[in-house]
């Protein structure tokens, strides 16, 4: 099991040696992971689930959707520009929580242990106190601008003006007593009675237009997973309202199509290919957005016979403009900072793979009060503006315009992938580079035979279609393979990270392995006896 925080792997891990399945455990993390990792841990915001229990594969989706008092133009000007702000501080960001009744689903179904028990360790994390660590002073220390617009955010995370130091203990009283009424109640203690009624209250009083009627109205949904076969294995990973799961497959499809397993493994020719690929499925990117409004569907993207039209065009001397690239069809013509993943498997093969995120780090600043918890900014991914670059430089179109109850279009890949007895489940955080990241992970594991941390480890490139540029870690290319890059016309840009993959594999002699990514500081176990990891 890893997540991004040592105290919620080890929640996961207590809830495995109590004989919980990889579900429970899951779903104790990602619970505690509200507490100790408030930037993107959430029970305020939203995320994906895949689940791979019994071999069978399901997808959950507990993202925000927009309050029903949403509009279209609800962050333009009155000349019609974007007011960056609106969409990304305050409650009037925010989108309806998903988390509260999104793991309380997943937990309904695939749960082995009773739900008080599997948010328990959160309960105590949040009531007993956890030790801060100096991730989170630091990340509190950053957002210190942010968190101290909000006086009932700065009460319970800038005490006397200052991030709790590291090493102090933390307790949050009113997180503790949300998390007991939710252990005993589900989802109905938080959307529902006196804590919807206390979001309802601090939005109005901050400019938000989140009602407890929209708490109330909110339902994750159980979609059908987007499958594919990429080298030899089975991959599913998130349909829409993720983009995720249909640029992984339009990656590796296209790759497949030109035999990228074949080109040698650190040169400038995969680099180029793996570019021009996500090139196209970032452009194609510009037409999606919630399930019932987008133009396109996964079956238009995944088309054999587009893919072969666009694997036709990749393998190309010179660097392809991206203003070349047109999406599937003609186009009209935006994502932040902190996100989490979390990957479990059990003793008995079965994986489970969330990312869960507020958008921002710490969402939209504001916490509520008596209820302890922050809120999400999660209508920035939404295209304030069809046309215009978001906070992750993504442009997107009207497919993903604002709309009362529509769910905004995400990146977040939460995957799975397996073959002859051997299953992988992984993610990442980091907005629009996701499905980049996963993708170069899972190549790096399916294509390339690396060990899940040795996958893991290696520098990574992201290339997103606008900007056109390709995104390069310290030392991901060799001194001759960048300088090839830009005798072909790429122009290359120096990034200090890219994600933060945490994975778990299920070997074919029944072994677990866990892996965290050591650009965080997130921590992976094991538990010992076969009970999972
Ligand atoms: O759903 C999305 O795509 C974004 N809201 C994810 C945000 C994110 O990954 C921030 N993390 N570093």
């Amino acid at each position: 099991m890893a997540s991004a925080a040592p105290a919620a792997t080890e929640a996961g891990l207590e809830i495995l040696r109590a004989g919980g399945n990889a579900v429970d455990a899951a779903v104790a993390t990602a619970i505690a992971l509200a507490v100790v990792h408030p930037q993107a841990g959430n029970l305020g915001g939203g995320g994906f689930a895949v689940t791979r229990m019994g071999g069978k594969v399901s997808t959950l989706d507990f993202r925000e959707a927009a309050p029903a008092a949403a509009d279209h133009d609800m962050y333009l000007d009155a000349k019609g520009e974007p007011v960056a702000e609106k969409s990304l501080v305050g409650p009037l960001a925010a989108g309806v929580p998903g988390s509260p009744a999104g793991l309380w689903e997943l937990h309904r179904r695939y749960g082995l242990l009773d739900w008080a028990q599997v948010v328990a360790p959160a309960s105590r994390l949040a009531g007993d106190g956890f030790v801060v660590t100096s991730r989170l002073e630091k990340s509190v220390a950053k957002a210190a601008k942010l968190l101290g617009r909000f006086p009932e955010t700065a009460a319970v995370w800038l005490p006397g003006g200052k991030p709790p130091a590291a090493g102090s203990v933390m307790k949050i009283p009113d997180l503790a007593a949300t998390l007991h009424a939710y252990a005993e109640k589900g989802p109905k203690a938080i959307t529902g009675g006196a804590v919807a009624a206390a979001i309802e209250t601090v939005s109005d009083r901050h400019g938000g237009i989140l009602t407890a009627a929209d708490l109330e109205a909110y339902r994750p949904v159980w979609r059908e997973p987007i499958f594919f076969d990429a080298f030899g294995w089975r991959v599913a990973s998130m349909p829409l309202p993720s983009s995720g799961g249909i640029i992984l497959g339009q990656t590796t499809g296209l790759l497949e199509r030109v035999e990228w397993q074949q080109v040698p493994r650190f040169g400038a020719g995969r680099a180029r290919l793996l570019v021009e690929a996500w090139r196209r499925a970032y452009a194609d990117r510009f037409l999606l957005g919630d399930p019932a409004t987008t133009r396109a569907t996964a079956a238009d993207l995944l088309d054999d016979e587009w893919l072969d039209s666009k694997a036709r065009e990749l393998d190309v001397p010179k660097a392809t403009p991206s203003a070349d690239v047109r999406p599937w069809s003609p186009p009209v013509a935006r994502e932040s900072t902190e996100t989490t993943h979390l990957s479990v498997a059990d003793g008995a093969g079965n994986v489970v793979s969330i990312t869960t995120t507020l958008n921002g780090g710490f969402g939209c600043g504001l916490l509520v009060p008596g209820v302890g918890f922050l809120l999400n900014n999660e209508m920035d991914d939404f295209a304030a503006a069809p046309g215009r670059s978001n906070l992750y430089g993504l442009i997107q179109g009207e497919a993903n315009a604002v709309g009362p109850g529509k769910r905004m279009l995400s990146s977040m890949s939460p995957a799975v992938a397996w073959r002859e007895g051997e299953t992988v489940a992984l993610g990442s955080p980091g907005g629009s580079t996701i499905p980049t990241v996963t993708a170069q992970v899972l190549l790096n594991v399916i294509v390339d035979g690396d060990d899940i941390q040795a996958a893991i480890n290696r520098p990574r490139i992201h290339h997103q279609w606008m900007p056109d540029e390709i995104a390069v870690e310290p030392d991901a290319l060799s001194p001759e393979t960048a300088m090839e890059l830009k005798r072909r016309g790429y122009r290359l840009k120096d990034r200090s990270r890219l994600g933060e993959v945490n994975a778990v594999r299920v070997t074919s002699d029944g072994a677990v392995e866990a892996a965290a990514d050591p650009r965080g500081p997130g921590s992976a176990g094991v538990v010992q006896s076969g009970a999972g990891s």
